[in-house]
């Protein structure tokens, strides 16, 4: 199973190009990567993996950011913008109160665009370019559309997003919207959105880049390898366990991938692969669903409500490449109350870390299993925050203080704030 950790290294094909070629997760069959547009398996429709015949270990990386990792990506270079490095930091209060042995959060929102899609997106409109194509289009619950209008424009393309009318936040808008994307509003949700540009792509209209393309997964297998780096050099082990937000599984699929490759590698023990932890809003839980229930399939829901609108999602995409990410690396999945998201935005927020309501459900979950004994007292753990404060103001400003009005003289000020 090319999926298991313990998988070989496959046979390089003829069809690879310098070393790196496209496989179907389904049935094996093997195609060239950059020869053609092809986003599933022409036979069985199944998802693609990115192949290497040389996988790098640690003592490959040089540099700083995604392309500190060219050794497991396409390419040496991308279209960036400074993508990556983001901080791994410490939260002393919030490590004891959950009582861990060691938390850290990965803060993803201090990427460029400020979500971790810009990882992905160096990669994804690298390969663009490469193919020769003119206009890129993604469906968005609003960061890959801010992250694909950035990119897009950088790389000189037309960009194209589809966002479920009235459920994106303010933030994501204003960035598509100033980087130059046609805002496509649909009267849907996010899953539609995805339908029709997946037609839209099949038709050759645009090229997608959505996480089901397989080279943005690529992108943000880098956040796995900048994790382990900074746990490596602080702790000297790696995680037990990574915690992650889960919308279509782009990143637990990705991380898992990145970790496969470096056991294949042989710079990571199979024993110590970090348990990949996914975390889904109580209204939109069909990977939590699925792990519960040890079913091979996620089931779609429809109806998907959250205020992580980020990751109001009922059909995860990526679910045949994550649902083994998940089990093969002894991790779970939990789902967790919008209530309980933002009291972690609020957790964060006083150790002076601001994200947007999708990134705190990782500690919302964290939280959670640890309550229920799942996670241990003696773990290390790695909480990843994906999106910054700033993506949703409205959000924000509903969790925090309301802002008081006072006169306009420093009596009067004074005697408001010893009232
Ligand atoms: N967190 C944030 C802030 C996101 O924007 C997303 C996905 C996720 C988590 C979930 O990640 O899909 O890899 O499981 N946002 C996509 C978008 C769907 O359109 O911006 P995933």
């Amino acid at each position: 199973m090319s999926l298991s950790l313990s998988a070989t290294q496959p046979e390089v094909p003829a069809d690879a190009d310098e070393g790196v070629w496209l496989e179907c997760i389904e049935c094996g069959e093997t195609f060239a990567p950059f020869a053609d547009v092809r986003y599933t398996c022409d036979d069985c429709d199944g998802l693609l993996e990115v192949r290497y015949a040389d996988l790098p270990t640690f003592d490959d990386f040089e540099g700083e950011g995604v392309w500190r990792y060219a050794d497991a990506l396409p390419f040496d270079e991308g279209v960036s913008i400074q993508e990556g490095a983001t901080p791994l930091y410490e939260v002393p209060r919030l490590e004891d109160d959950v009582s861990v042995e060691a938390l850290r959060i990965k803060h993803e929102g201090m990427n460029p665009t400020g979500s971790f899609k810009d990882r992905g997106m160096t990669v994804g409109v690298r390969v663009a370019s490469e193919l020769g194509v003119g206009r890129l289009a993604c469906a968005s619950t609003g960061n890959t559309s801010a992250a694909l209008a950035a990119y897009g424009s950088r790389g000189g393309m037309e960009t194209l997003v589809l966002l479920p009318a009235g459920k994106v936040a303010a933030g994501k808008i204003a960035q598509a919207s100033l980087h130059g994307a046609r805002i496509l509003e649909v009267d849907g949700n996010f899953d539609a959105c995805l339908d029709i540009v997946q037609e839209l792509a099949g038709q050759g209209e645009a090229y997608l880049l959505n996480s089901l393309n397989p080279f943005r997964l690529e992108g943000q297998k880098t956040i796995g390898l900048e994790i382990l780096e900074g746990f490596l050099a602080d702790y000297d082990t790696v995680p037990d366990r990574i915690v992650l937000p889960v919308g279509n599984a782009g990143n637990t699929s990705a991380l898992y991938k990145a970790f496969r490759e470096l056991v294949q590698a042989g710079a990571l023990d199979e024993s110590d692969v970090p348990k990949l932890t996914g975390v889904q809003a109580e209204g939109a839980a069909p990977m939590v669903e699925a792990i519960e229930n040890g079913a091979d399939e996620v089931r779609r829901w429809d109806d998907v409500e959250t205020r992580a609108t980020a990751i109001r999602i009922g059909n995860p995409v990526n679910a045949p490449k994550a649902l083994p990410g998940i089990r093969e690396t002894d991790g779970t999945a939990v789902s967790v109350s919008d209530e309980r998201i933002t009291e972690a935005q609020r957790d964060l927020a006083r150790e002076g870390i601001g994200v947007e309501p999708a990134s705190a459900a990782s500690v919302a979950g964290l939280r959670k299993l640890r309550a229920e004994g799942i996670v241990t007292r003696d773990e290390r753990v790695a909480c990843l925050t994906t999106g910054h404060l700033l993506k949703d103001p409205d959000a924000a400003a509903a969790a925090g203080r309301d802002p008081e009005p006072v006169p306009a003289d420093t009596e009067g000020v004074l005697e408001h704030i010893r009232e």
